[in-house]
């Protein structure tokens, strides 16, 4: 569908398919049109409620109790009766862990995740960061060297979130491309619509995750020092130990949650910072400036889109009436680009006053404990790149690239590169 060129205000608003490429490659347009047209409005092929302006999806999100966090992992494209078989036989189950988790386990499972990714801890993990992405561009100039070009998204943007998390949780035992092959499969599975084909190669691989998590998670052979360690200790709020079930199932959120999305914003930034005149070569001298180049990517155009909810009981939102068990899209993306709060939106301003409004971490009980980490690595990776490839610039092919277009995680797949 093509977004129409005059709006024809008195016509019913036909919304493009989430999942389309016209919304996948453009969604400015039309989270325009929503926002003044239809703020609340239902989608009648998800069945999901879509919330677009600032206001209300910071007052959804500001309300957890009346808007439960129960949906946010369902899968949205329906798993056929061959691929539950597939995770029932494993015994994959995702129980009530931490960004799924409205119930009272949930403030002490958030405190032992955020205790891996506090200020001291990002702090801690600034040399590190920066040895993987030092370690990961002379790869890139050697490819560059032999080849002429380099695909930055596959060989730096996304392994150095991996890599930086598997050292900063302790994670051994597996290599980094495996933990991205089962990340990237978790997400595919639960927010994209992927074929009944696709959705069974999916779960196998969604299944080994879950089954290597399980087994670490049970042979107790993890060092205390690891996140795996820490959730061993935990103790639930009657006191009783931590269910493997529910270990694992915090496991695979953060693991997920972790890696993918920051190599997201990473090839973002990154993308939008080699083609924005001088932009580039500024992010490598001058101080700051890639820190408020991330940040305005996160409100611009950040990797996790949207986010969901769902209506405890009735209720309403900006006037319109929701009925009990309403689920809702709140559209994360196009809330900073909300021109009530963000003026001239569609413009990158580095250091725009406002722009920590932003609500590419969500809000509230369930905001984003790792977003001091991704904004930490994202700055590093922008400046550290500008540094070292200082006349790159992205190849002429790289102009439409292939773009990751799930329910909620949007990004280009490829960063092209060439250095003459
Ligand atoms: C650019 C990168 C990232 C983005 C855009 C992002 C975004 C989000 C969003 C939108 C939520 C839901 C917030 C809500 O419901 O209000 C969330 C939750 C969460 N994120 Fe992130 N995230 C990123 C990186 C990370 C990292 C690096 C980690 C950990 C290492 C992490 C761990 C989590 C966890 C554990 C939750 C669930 C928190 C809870 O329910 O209490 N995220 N994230």
């Amino acid at each position: 569908m093509n977004f129409p060129g005059r709006l024809d205000i008195s016509a019913p608003i036909e919304f493009p398919d989430l999942f389309g490429d016209s919304f996948i490659r453009n969604p400015y347009p039309w989270l325009d049109l929503l926002r003044s047209e239809s703020p609340v409005h239902h989608d009648p092929v998800t069945g999901l409620w879509l919330v677009s302006r600032h206001r209300d999806v910071r007052q959804v999100l500001l309300a957890p109790d009346l808007f439960l966090p129960d949906n946010a992992q369902h899968a949205i494209t329906a798993l056929p009766v061959s691929v539950l078989r597939v995770l029932v036989r494993a015994g994959f189950t995702l129980p009530p862990a931490l960004a799924n988790n409205g119930t009272p386990s949930h403030p002490g499972l958030r405190r032992v995740a955020t205790r891996f990714f506090n200020a001291q801890r990002v702090a801690e993990a600034v040399p590190v960061i920066e040895r993987i992405a030092t370690e990961l561009l002379a790869d890139v100039k050697s490819q560059l060297a032999a080849t002429g070009s380099c695909d930055l998204f596959t060989s730096y943007a996304q392994v150095l979130p991996c890599r930086v998390l598997m050292e900063l949780l302790g994670i051994h035992g597996v290599d980094p491309t495996t933990l991205i092959r089962w990340s990237d499969a978790s997400l595919e599975l639960f927010w994209g619509r992927p074929s009944p084909e696709r959705q069974l190669e999916l779960a196998e691989l969604v299944v080994a995750f879950h089954q290597w998590l399980t087994e670490t998670v049970r042979t107790g052979w993890v060092s205390s020092e690891s996140f795996m360690g820490a959730l061993s200790r935990h103790r639930l709020p009657d006191g009783a130990p931590l269910d493997a079930e529910t270990a694992v199932a915090v496991c695979f959120f953060v693991f997920v949650a972790g890696q993918s999305t920051t190599g997201q914003l990473i090839v973002t930034a990154l993308r939008r910072a080699l083609v924005d005149p001088g932009i580039w070569p500024r992010t490598a001298s001058e101080a700051g400036l890639a820190e408020a180049w991330v940040e305005e990517t996160l409100r611009r155009e950040p990797p996790v889109t949207t986010w969901r909810r769902v209506t405890a009981r009735p209720t309403e939102v900006d006037g319109n009436e929701l009925p009990a068990g309403a689920r809702i899209l709140l559209m994360l993306l196009g809330s900073g680009s909300d021109p009530k709060v963000f003026p001239d939106p569609e413009r990158m301003c580095p250091n725009r006053a406002n722009v920590r409004h932003h609500l590419a971490f969500g809000a509230g009980r369930h905001r984003c404990p790792g977003a001091s980490l991704a904004r930490t690595e994202a700055a590093l990776a922008l400046r550290a790149a500008a540094r070292a490839l200082p006349d790159a610039r992205l190849s002429a092919e790289a102009a439409a690239p292939p773009m990751l277009g799930l329910l909620s995680f949007r990004a280009p797949l490829e960063a092209a590169i060439e250095q003459p």
